[in-house]
């Protein structure tokens, strides 16, 4: 099935962009893969005619605000994220409305019709740069409570936090890192900012899903635990095959990130089946915003 992709991605001028939460098969058939900041760029710069994009809906979206012209494609269309659920443009609005004018941040993890809301995008790779970037001194930022804590413990904003989450990441208990540390008491525990601030609190070191890769290489340390979604302990593996990786919790499981199967890579590829396409009228005020937060060092 992988000889079978490779083959049709060369015919259809196509480039595979994936998640670093994507099941091992996914990764390894990838062209790229990275956290949702590094992928957006890829989006961005790539001359590939189609882009597939193995991950959730909003990372398809985020593709097409950049690369209108491209047809994008998401092989599983029911692949969302809960988080970017759990905001939409008319209750942004509504917040907005009572808390009076002020710049909105808001994080990756959200629907193309909020984006083109808000005044500059952020990741996790790149979201106390971004809020430091602003030249004022509050701000709100959507949907994740939980990044925007983070945020406001990174910067000296004041920071007004739209009250969603990641179910996943929002359920790591403190016990949980606890326990782990008790079985690993050697290990480095690293913490996605997606997480609790009880749980930033304990960490070593609180970064985005690429920049837990990068920090395992880097770190003259042998073991490490995991503080966000499975899907990463692969690439962290296969980065660094000589040290140990322990998750933080077994339950922190991204089903919508196991949605995509090699089956539907060919399918997708063969019909073009999946596209994702955001409509202009969202897409141009929506670019600015995606646009602005790469213009930033991430
Ligand atoms: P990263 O940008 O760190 O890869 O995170 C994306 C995500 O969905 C985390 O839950
Ligand atoms: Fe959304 Fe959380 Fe899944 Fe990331 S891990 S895609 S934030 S539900």
């Amino acid at each position: 099935m992988k000889e079978t992709i490779r083959r049709l991605l060369k015919e259809r001028r196509a480039i595979l962009l994936a998640h670093n939460y994507q099941p091992p098969e996914i990764q390894d058939v990838a062209d790229i893969c990275g956290d949702s900041l590094e992928l957006s760029i890829k989006a961005s710069e790539t001359d590939a005619e189609v882009i597939v994009f193995c991950g959730v809906h909003f990372m398809a979206e985020t593709a097409s605000i950049l690369s209108p012209e491209k047809t994008v494609l998401l092989p599983s269309l029911n692949a969302g994220c809960p988080m970017a659920d759990m905001i939409t443009p008319e209750a942004l609005l509504t917040k907005l409305a009572e808390l009076g004018p002020m710049p909105v941040v808001t994080y990756i993890n959200s629907p193309a019709s909020v984006k083109a809301l808000s005044t500059i995008c952020c990741t996790s790779a790149n979201v106390v740069a971004v809020v430091s970037s602003l030249d004022a001194p509050e701000i709100l930022m959507t949907p994740d409570r939980n990044l925007a804590g983070y945020a406001a413990s990174q910067t000296l904003k004041i920071v007004h936090a739209w009250e969603g989450y990641c179910p996943i990441h929002d359920c790591l208990t403190p016990e949980a890192v606890e326990a782990a540390r008790k079985a690993h008491p050697d290990a480095v525990f690293m913490a996605h900012p997606e997480c609790r601030k009880a749980i930033l609190d304990m960490a070593d070191a609180v970064l985005s899903t690429s920049g837990m890769v990068k920090f395992t290489k880097t770190s003259p340390r042998h073991s490490f635990i995991v503080g966000t979604e499975v899907g990463l302990m692969y690439a962290l593996q296969k980065a660094c095959p000589d040290k140990s990786f322990y998750l933080a919790s077994e339950s922190m499981i991204c089903p919508d990130m196991k949605k995509i199967h090699l089956e539907d890579v060919i399918r997708s590829l063969e019909t073009l089946e999946g596209q994702v396409k955001v409509p202009e009228s969202v897409r141009v005020p929506a670019l600015e915003s995606v646009q602005r937060m790469i213009g930033i060092a991430g």
